[in-house]
């Protein structure tokens, strides 16, 4: 038996059902959700959807898993100092789960239907399955480190667009506002001129879920979070694809400035987001 299996349930079933029990119990408070705060800003919102999800999600992994870490989006407070401070405090774990439980709040309390679950599991620091499971499509994308990355059950490859002028490449606004936001959108103006066009549709881990799938060149953005990050970057690794920060340094977990591509346009891109 190899170590991903303890006791009957494998890793991957665990995440798969984590997912999908969340995601339908996201879908049927679509419209319906009663609390809504602000967390930093107007721009960074959280829901009791949010929360319950999150609440799930930990109770089941940590039914078949008592013994692993576990990180999940709320229950940190809001800003980098407090982000980073969580990943420090689990730097040691042996299996680390990583939840963002709702990635795309803002989609979800506008009902505008772009959202998902993201789910990843690291051993050691290094990401070796991620989940990324959208409710509305009932899509899920699922990697293991090694065992390449698959969507409704078929493999994954990224694009093959060459350069820049060919790609559709995806970005966010960043919820902070004072660094974050006038450093992207300096990136986003000087990059609209050179790529094919460019999406924004509010979920980091969906678009690079859609790296992985081939649907998008290329996702970048300043700022998020490991959670936001961790599940897709394995799904766009295991299809062929390259991630890591905006200054070159290749994936771990505490990259913000995120850099995701289908490889051919990834040092094209990273030397163009470089001069804004
Ligand atoms: C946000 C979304 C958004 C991205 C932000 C994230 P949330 O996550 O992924 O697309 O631009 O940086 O914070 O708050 O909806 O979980
Ligand atoms: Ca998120
Ligand atoms: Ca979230």
């Amino acid at each position: 038996m190899s170590d991903h299996v303890v006791g009957s349930k494998s890793f991957a079933a665990v995440a798969i059902n984590c997912a999908s029990k969340a995601g339908e119990w996201i879908m049927s408070k679509v419209g319906a959700h009663e609390v809504l705060r602000e967390k930093m800003s107007p721009h960074d919102l959280v829901t009791e959807v949010d929360k319950g999800s999150e609440k799930l999600i930990r109770s089941l992994i940590m039914m078949n898993f008592p013994n692993h870490s576990f990180l999940g989006e709320e229950g940190v407070e809001p800003g980098p100092e407090a982000s980073a401070k969580a990943l420090e405090d689990v730097r040691d774990a042996e299996y680390l789960w990583i939840v963002d439980p709702v990635d795309g709040t803002t989609n979800f309390v506008h009902g505008f239907p772009y959202f998902a679950v993201s789910i990843a599991l690291a051993h050691h620091g290094e990401v070796i399955l991620g989940v990324v499971y959208d409710p509305w499509k009932d899509e899920l994308f699922i990697a293991e480190k090694g065992k390449g990355a698959y969507v409704r059950g078929r493999r994954m490859n990224v694009s093959s667009e060459p350069t820049l002028r060919d790609s559709l490449v995806a970005t966010g606004f960043p919820p902070e506002h004072a660094t974050a936001l006038p450093r992207n959108l300096a990136q986003l103006q000087l990059l609209a001129p050179k790529v094919r066009s460019i999406r924004s549709s509010g979920s980091a881990a969906l678009h690079l879920a859609y790296v992985a799938a081939g649907r998008l060149s290329a996702y970048w953005e300043v700022g998020p979070n490991s959670w936001d990050l961790a599940a897709g970057a394995l799904l766009v690794q295991e299809s062929g694809g390259r991630i890591g920060d905006q200054d070159g340094t290749p994936y771990h977990l505490g990259v913000r400035n995120v850099l995701a591509t289908n490889g051919y346009i990834h040092d094209e891109l990273q030397a163009e987001l470089a001069k804004a």
